[in-house]
């Protein structure tokens, strides 16, 4: 597997391949890979003749209250993963180079409407740090494909609106969440869950999976199904910050006559705030 850590470096191998017609699926990523980024890697080697993975942890989509010195940072084993797992290249960017006068002074993409409820209510200026990185990551790299975890679902909609609103030159593929056999989604944060709390965690893609059966069957009181699904979770110990049934590309509150829902959930549990959700095709 090759390495570049300057733009020029990257250039030099991306240019290559691009010579010889070889396409180019990117995932980027904060690194302390597991099991979903590596699925991630498969689903871009399966549509593309190279994969090219970033790690930069991006101080610009961390809060005040959000520790990013203490974001777990393991670049050895990330860099054996990707080895294994058949990725082409691993860039690893400097802060220095991405943003050499400091985050104050970097133009900041905004992308509308997607980004100013749920998570972003709760992270205010995350969005903006996503996009802003991803938008550059994509100009520097210039992917044919990209490919994101469908478990951050508000992040996967937003950059792919981003790239609709701007004319970007990249496919957004979303990929299914990985999960655990009691069907937790594999999220780095599951490090953080103590034994109780890991069979705990179970509940919340039960609870999401017995509310899209009861839409499925028909029931559309979505206010009373969402606060039956709050009390459940909260029942087994979560605070839910929310459980929202949505229009599963405006991300806006379903109503009657939308046929694809997503419900996107976040509860946390002891310190640690995991998130979830389920695709709802009424078509189907
Ligand atoms: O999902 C992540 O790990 C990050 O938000 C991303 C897309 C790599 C941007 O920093």
């Amino acid at each position: 597997m090759d390495q570049a850590t300057s733009i020029v470096e990257l250039h030099q191998y991306a240019q290559h391949w691009k010579d010889h017609k070889e396409s180019i699926a990117f995932i980027p990523t904060m690194g302390n890979l597991h099991d979903g980024h590596l699925s991630l890697i498969k689903k871009g080697q399966s549509l593309c003749d190279r994969t090219i993975c970033s790690i930069f942890v991006n101080p610009m989509q961390f809060g005040a209250n959000e520790d990013f010195n203490h974001y777990p940072r393991t670049l050895e084993q990330d860099i054996q993963r990707l080895k294994q797992n058949g990725c082409d290249l691993v860039y690893l960017p400097t802060a220095y180079e991405l943003y050499p006068d400091g985050l104050e002074h970097i133009t900041h993409i905004h992308v509308t409407d997607l980004t100013d409820h749920w998570e972003a209510t709760h992270r205010p200026g995350h969005f903006t740090g996503v996009a802003t990185i991803v938008l550059k990551l994509f100009n520097i790299v210039k992917p044919n494909v990209s490919v994101f975890g469908k478990k951050d679902y508000q992040q996967y909609r937003v950059i792919q609106k981003m790239v609709c609103d701007l004319n970007l030159d990249v496919e957004i593929i979303g990929s299914e969440t990985t999960r655990e056999p009691s069907g937790l989604a594999t999220s780095s944060r599951n490090q953080y869950l103590d034994s109780e709390q890991t069979e705990a965690a179970s509940m919340i893609y039960k609870t999401l999976q017995q509310t899209a059966a009861r839409i499925k069957t028909g029931e559309r009181n979505y206010i009373e199904l969402k606060n039956e699904a709050i009390a459940a979770l909260n029942q087994t110990g979560f605070r839910t910050d929310y459980f929202s049934i949505c229009n599963s590309v405006t991300l806006k509150p379903a109503n009657n006559t939308d046929k694809k829902l997503v419900i996107l959930v976040t509860a946390a549990i002891g310190e640690t705030r995991l998130l979830d959700n389920i695709e709802i095709d009424l078509w189907d």
